[in-house]
């Protein structure tokens, strides 16, 4: 399948999606979503696809926000009544496996927000994350507010969505916004790698260990642990189980099915 607005490459296991709009430094249209929709449940629904990575193309920046061109003539009941921005979560949130945002220069607004639907950020020395939207007269519209909170705390979250500075990578890795810097050159190379270990693993496992990492996100530890208890009773039924701990009993490296 071809994209107007993405590229999307299979490299054995590993799906490559580039937002491709340089020129807009990837800002993020509707067409953009529903390019990555589309791409993002195609990805799901490939068994030979176990890992993903999400980057920008050019080296400005992996996104510079939703597109501020297609919002500036809109209104209120436009945006309301298109219920502006829940394509997102079910389009690309809702996807069930593993996915890698590789961040290079700006992720700004819609761009930050996107990065952190991502199961983690690698970060490029080069990145920028920063929510601005105040400066347009609006608020974060796809998460920024809920999850840069939780990322980073009341304090920063605060910090950067009211005066809407940037962050630059190093002061986002120490805050927890992502998971490790790596120098710019090396961005991709890295995340491919990552997502190479990732397709390695047991594929139900990921999936699983995805999920609940989610739940910790978005409920109270309560209901997190019984959650995290009965997933992983689930998971202990699948053939890859007994194939992964047979294969350590039995010091050979396992080989695994995804059932
Ligand atoms: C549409 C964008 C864009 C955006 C950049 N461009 N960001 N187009 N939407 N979000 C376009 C510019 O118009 C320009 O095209 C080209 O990309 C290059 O951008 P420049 O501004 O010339 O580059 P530079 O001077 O290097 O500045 C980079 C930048 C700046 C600091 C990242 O572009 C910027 O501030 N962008 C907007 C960031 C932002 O506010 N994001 C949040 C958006 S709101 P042309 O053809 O014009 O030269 C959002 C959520 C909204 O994400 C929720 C509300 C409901």
């Amino acid at each position: 399948m071809t994209y107007d607005t993405i590229l999307v490459e299979q490299r054995d296991a590993v799906t490559l999606i580039t937002l491709n709009r340089p020129q807009a430094l990837n800002a993020l249209s509707s067409h953009v979503l529903k390019d990555l929709s589309a791409a993002f449940a195609a990805y799901d629904a490939d068994p030979s696809q176990r890992c993903a990575v999400l980057t920008g193309s050019g080296d400005k920046a992996f996104a510079a926000g939703a597109d501020i061109k297609e919002m500036v003539d809109k209104d209120a009941a436009d945006f309301f009544l298109q219920d502006f921005f829940s394509g997102w979560q079910t389009g690309v949130v809702a996807t069930r496996k593993p996915w890698i945002a590789a961040v290079n220069g700006f992720a700004l607004g819609g761009g930050c927000e996107l990065a952190m639907m991502a199961d983690y950020i690698i970060a490029a020395d080069s990145a920028r994350f920063g929510q601005p939207e105040i400066k347009l007269g609006v608020a974060p519209g796809m998460g920024g507010s809920q999850r840069l909170t939780r990322a980073v705390g009341k304090a920063k979250a605060m910090d950067m969505c009211l005066t809407g500075r940037m962050m630059g990578a190093e002061e986002a890795e120490r805050a927890g916004l992502v998971s490790r810097i790596v120098p710019a050159a090396e961005l991709l190379d890295e995340a491919l790698k990552d997502a190479a270990l990732i397709a390695a693993m047991p594929p139900m496992a990921a999936m699983v260990n995805k999920e609940m990492v989610n739940i910790a996100f978005e409920t109270g530890l309560a209901q997190g642990l019984l959650t995290e208890r009965r997933l992983f009773q689930i998971l202990t039924a699948t053939e890859d189980k007994k194939e992964g701990m047979t294969a350590f009993v039995e010091k050979r490296p396992g080989v695994f099915k995804g059932r």
